[in-house]
C-alpha cells in the first residue's frame, strides 16, 4: 500500500488511546514510516517519576529499530489538542541520528503542519 501523509497521520491517530498519560492527561501517537514502506506506531508512556517518560516519537523509533529497520521516510505526529504537537528538543536529536526524514504533525484539527528533521533541528549534536 502507498502510505501517503494522510494515511500516516490516520495511523498516528489510530493509537492514540492506546497513549499512557495519566498525569499530563496529553496523548501523543506517533506513525513512523520505514524506507521499505513498513509503518511503526507509538505512543506516550508516562511514569510517575516523570523524567522517566517516554515519548510517542521515541516509542515509535524504538520499535523500527527492534525490527531491523534503520531508514526512513516519514514520521507522523498527533495529538488530541488545539495546538500541533512539535517532537521536543531530546527526540529530536533521537530521531536525527537516522537521517533527515519529513516530520507531519497534526493536532485535532484536519490541517497539517510538515517539516523536515533539519528544519527543526538544524545544529544536532554529531
Ligand atoms: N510528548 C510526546 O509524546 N511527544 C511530543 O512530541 C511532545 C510531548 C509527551 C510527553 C508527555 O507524556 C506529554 O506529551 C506531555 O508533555
Amino acid at each position: 500500500m502507498d502510505i501517503d501523509d494522510h494515511k500516516l497521520i490516520a495511523l498516528a491517530r489510530e493509537v492514540l488511546p492506546f497513549a499512557y498519560a495519566p498525569y499530563s492527561g496529553y496523548k501523543v501517537g506517533a506513525a513512523l514510516l520505514t524506507a521499505e514502506g513498513r509503518v511503526f506506531q507509538g505512543v506516550n508512556v508516562e511514569n510517575i517519576s516523570y523524567g522517566l517518560t517516554i515519548c510517542a516519537e521515541r516509542s515509535a523509533l524504538t520499535a523500527a529499530v527492534t525490527a531491523g529497520c534503520r531508514l526512513f521516510s516519514a514520521l507522523a505526529i498527533a495529538s488530541e489538542g488545539e495546538k500541533e504537537p512539535l517532537p521536543c528538543g531530546a527526540c529530536l536529536q533521537v530521531l536525527r541520528e537516522f537521517g533527515n526524514f519529513r516530520v507531519i504533525v497534526a493536532g485535532k484539527q484536519n490541517k497539517f503542519l510538515t517539516f523536515t528533521l533539519g528544519e527543526l533541528l538544524p545544529h544536532p549534536f554529531v
